[in-house]
């Protein structure tokens, strides 16, 4: 009988997981908020103190950015209206990763339109089934699902352990793969602390694998005039940088060889099949580039409030991941007590989101404070207070 599958209840799996979700206190919900400044929002009609995003820098609400976003608006309209093969490459696209590799002293840059989206589909343009990928045990979801899709075999390193990488380096060479591939971040999303890239680098070409790191999180705030952690160094076959973060707009960049950026042309879906980055956030990135490098008193700035937040929390009792980023992740372990914590600062007009598994590994549920160089020393003091009271209650 037709009716028979499912016994004719097809979306009874969507209630099932949702219910799961919500009795482990799971659940996620958009909430809308209206951004009031580079570090405050209205939420509910709330102003609230953003510990929370990834404008490192508060680039999204820069003049010369927005002014350069509204030029190209202008100048070139609204959309790119085709893929970057058809009619989409604008002067300004080739212009500006012309620019970025020079930034960053590599080769070439090719744009993608989000960094997701680079990582999911660039991945199973550079390996295939017969394969090995490994990667570190907290790689962001977008280098997990690239590694699905390429149908690699993978296997993951502990975390930012490279002599269990190495170990499975000596295995796998001996295996007869036709390639492998070493992915990690630079800077952990959702753990703030670093890799130890000149190693990678080393073991790499050691090994004789490709090597794809992702500085989405350090690019604006790390390395020489805030380029990142893989800028300036050869042995890197791909790096990938996003435009969401610190440079305060959207989209993502890979620098590379020419000969890597000619493959992709030809070869990676993400790239092909897609619509151009439109002419606004081309511009925006633009500015971006020639602001960052003059922000070396912001980027001081910055890393003395990330060692005072961590002194002030690990004093406090807090288990304060050790990072060296702006983000600061204060482990609490039980989803429930998060979600607990992240209200309790939000009544008293913080705003700093749980992050709950599976996004973290379980058990692992946590505040994921992250610091802006427009967080001022009272916001700062301010937050230290409230979770001072909260830890004393
Ligand atoms: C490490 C890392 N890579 C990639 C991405 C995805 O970048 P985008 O927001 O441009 O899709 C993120 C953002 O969440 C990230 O944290």
């Amino acid at each position: 009988m037709i009716n028979s599958i499912n016994n004719g209840n097809k979306l009874e799996f969507i209630k099932k997981e949702l219910k799961e979700r919500e009795n482990n206190n799971n659940l996620r919900q958009l909430n809308s908020i209206d951004p009031k400044d580079t570090v405050t929002i209205i939420k509910n009609g709330k102003s609230l103190i953003n510990f929370s995003s990834n404008d490192y820098l508060g680039l999204s609400k820069h003049p010369d950015i927005i002014a350069a976003s509204q030029d190209y608006l202008n100048r070139y309209g609204t959309g790119a209206t085709a893929s970057r093969l058809v009619t989409g490459t604008y002067d300004i696209h080739g212009k500006l990763e012309e620019k970025i590799a020079k930034c960053c002293v590599k080769e070439a840059a090719l744009l993608f339109n989000t960094g997701f989206q680079a990582n999911c589909t660039i991945i199973p343009s550079l390996v295939n089934q017969k394969s090995l990928v490994l990667c570190d045990r907290l790689v962001h979801n977008s280098i997990l699902q690239g590694i699905l899709l390429s149908k690699a075999q993978w296997k993951r390193y502990k975390h930012n352990d490279l002599s269990h990488l190495e170990t499975l380096l000596k295995k796998a060479v001996l295996q007869g793969y036709n390639r492998i591939l070493i992915v990690t971040e630079t800077v952990f999303s959702m753990e703030g602390d670093r890799s130890d890239v000149d190693s990678l680098i080393q073991l790499s070409q050691q090994y004789n694998t490709l090597l794809y790191l992702d500085d989405a999180h350090a690019l604006g705030i790390m390395g020489n005039k805030g380029m990142g952690l893989t800028a300036n160094k050869s042995g890197i076959d791909i790096s990938l940088g996003t435009f969401g973060k610190a440079m305060g707009s959207f989209g993502a960049f890979i620098t590379t060889s020419k000969l890597m950026r000619d493959y992709l042309i030809n070869c990676c879906p993400g790239f092909i099949y897609t619509t151009a980055l439109p002419p606004a956030v081309i511009g925006s990135i633009d500015a971006a580039f020639d602001i960052i490098p003059n922000l070396d008193k912001e980027r001081d700035y910055l890393l003395q409030q990330i060692n005072y937040l961590q002194n002030k929390l690990r004093n406090l009792g807090y288990q304060v991941i050790n990072s060296s980023s702006p983000i600061i992740p204060v482990i609490i372990g039980n989803e429930k007590k998060t979600l607990q914590l992240s209200q309790f600062l939000e009544n008293n007009g913080i705003l700093a989101t749980a992050i709950r598994p599976p996004t973290v590994p379980k058990s692992t549920a946590r505040i994921r404070l992250v610091l802006s160089s427009q967080h001022q020393p009272k916001h700062i003091d301010y937050l230290i207070n409230l979770l001072k009271q909260y830890h004393e209650f």
